[in-house]
């Protein structure tokens, strides 16, 4: 069976930290789309480590790791992600397989995402320039190199003619940097990945089931970033939900099991877009130095605000949630007073749906205050222990979203979190 772990938020919910967490119950833990536009923060050994394209499951050695298809890979980064995690002992040769079906990123996607984004000046979502859209782009537009390619002899005569189509394009958009540099650093990576276990994912990961082995899905990104049901078009290129692991690895929906939404106990946003609860206020600002938001990826400054019990009702439908991960609950220690949002006012009225362009309404919060805890929570490990205030925070979550918060995440470390079932 296949297990989802997925964000339900805007990205960076913590969940590397959480499938770091489950991965020793898992044999596999595979990722089934975005590409080096994430950024999953977890601690080894006390160090921080960022991983963006490898499965945050790469540090437990009874798991193996699979970039899925759906996934849009950035070779110069995969090489220098394997140099670090070597750095730690871990053998990235044996424990991480790649599928053949995977879609490359090319240095002209990454100088396309550029210049779209000048291109739309103050309309620009704030991508984190890797290259993402234009390479998912070329996938739908079926132009794409896929993994399988770099080991065709023509590989370059392929390349050469993708690269020249992108020229025209970069040329009509007055693009006129030197990406020599990328090109060179492109080829040393595509070498680097030839060494690598290139296979079929789908009967990889299907052949792991028939085995009775436990997969765990690792999403990227979060639901209001998924092209289809985020706030277009201020979203990523991919499905971020959990439809997107069916074509994203290969697997049919009927051998999907749990889907762990993740959540943080309030909510960020990195980029542009609508974000209905932020708070440009002092708060706001606590939040940020509290919770340390600034993006694991771009260190960006993460806007930040309430919890938005609207779209996350929204997420936990779309992707059929069964469990609830609340990750920086801790964040909130010292907060005296919390709010979290039931219902968005728009033109004087209140609805609890998400509306179709949130970018084309002026959107009122609608808030229901909380006392806060006023403890220090981070070093509890017994749910028995969790403050009276805070049950009753995470009891009208669960009531309202009609999901139980199962784990509570109570700092970035490996054992700071507490079953709550
Ligand atoms: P991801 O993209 O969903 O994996 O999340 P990121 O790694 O981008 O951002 C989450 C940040 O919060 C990282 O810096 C984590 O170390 C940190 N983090 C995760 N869980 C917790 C938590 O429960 N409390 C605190 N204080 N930090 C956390
Ligand atoms: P993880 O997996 C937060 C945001 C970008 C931008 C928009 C489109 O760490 O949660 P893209 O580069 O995909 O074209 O950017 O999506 N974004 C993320 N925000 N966490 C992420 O990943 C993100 N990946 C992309 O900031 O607004
Ligand atoms: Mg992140």
């Amino acid at each position: 069976m296949v297990d989802v772990l997925l964000g339900l938020q805007w990205g960076d919910e913590g969940k590397g930290k959480i499938v770091d967490y489950f991965a020793p119950s898992y044999d596999v833990i595979a990722r089934f789309q975005g590409g080096p536009n994430a950024g999953h923060t977890l601690y080894v050994k006390d160090k921080k480590i960022v991983l963006h394209q490898i499965p945050s499951g790469i540090f437990h050695s009874n798991t193996v790791n699979l970039i899925g298809n759906g996934v849009v890979l950035d070779a110069v980064t995969l090489k220098k992600e394997c140099e670090t995690v070597a750095s730690f002992g871990v053998d990235y040769t044996q424990n991480l397989y790649i599928s053949q079906r995977t879609n490359l990123i090319l240095p002209t996607h990454r100088a396309l995402d550029k210049a779209s984004e000048t291109l739309k000046g103050n309309d620009k979502i704030g991508s984190t320039l890797k290259g993402i859209g234009p390479a998912y782009m070329d996938k739908t537009g079926r132009n794409a190199l896929r993994v399988g390619d770099i080991l065709d002899k023509n590989f370059t005569t392929q390349y050469i003619r993708l690269r020249l189509k992108h020229q025209k394009l970069l040329d009509s958009m007055h693009f006129n940097e030197d990406i020599s540099a990328w090109e060179d650093e492109f080829f040393e990576g595509i070498e680097f990945m030839r060494k690598f276990k290139i296979v079929n994912g789908e009967y990889f990961i299907n052949e792991k089931i028939s085995q009775g082995k436990k997969v765990l899905a690792e999403g990227a990104q979060g639901s209001m970033l998924d092209v289809d049901f985020g706030t277009f078009p201020f979203v990523t290129s991919s499905n971020t939900i959990s439809a997107g692991v069916c074509t994203g690895l290969g697997v049919a929906p009927q051998k999907i099991k749990e889907v762990i939404g993740v959540t943080k106990a309030y909510c960020t946003r990195v980029g542009s877009g609508p974000f209905p609860t932020e708070l440009h206020d002092a708060t706001g600002e606590e939040l940020r130095k509290t919770g340390n938001e600034f993006g694991a990826t771009t260190g960006r400054p993460r806007r930040c605000g309430w919890i938005d019990l609207v779209a996350l009702k929204f997420a936990c439908m779309v992707n059929g949630v069964t469990q609830l991960v609340m990750t920086k609950a801790d964040v909130l220690d010292a907060f005296a007073e919390l709010k979290v949002c039931g219902a968005y006012k728009i033109n004087g009225k209140e609805q609890t749906q998400v509306p179709y362009q949130m970018t084309k309404v002026d959107i009122e919060p609608v808030y229901r205050s909380f006392n806060g805890w006023k403890q220090d929570i981070s070093k509890l490990c017994d749910p028995a222990g969790l403050p009276e205030a805070m049950k009753y925070y995470v009891d009208h979550i669960n009531n309202y979203l009609g999901v139980k918060v199962s784990y509570i995440s109570n700092g970035p470390g490996r054992d700071q979190i507490i079953p709550t079932l």
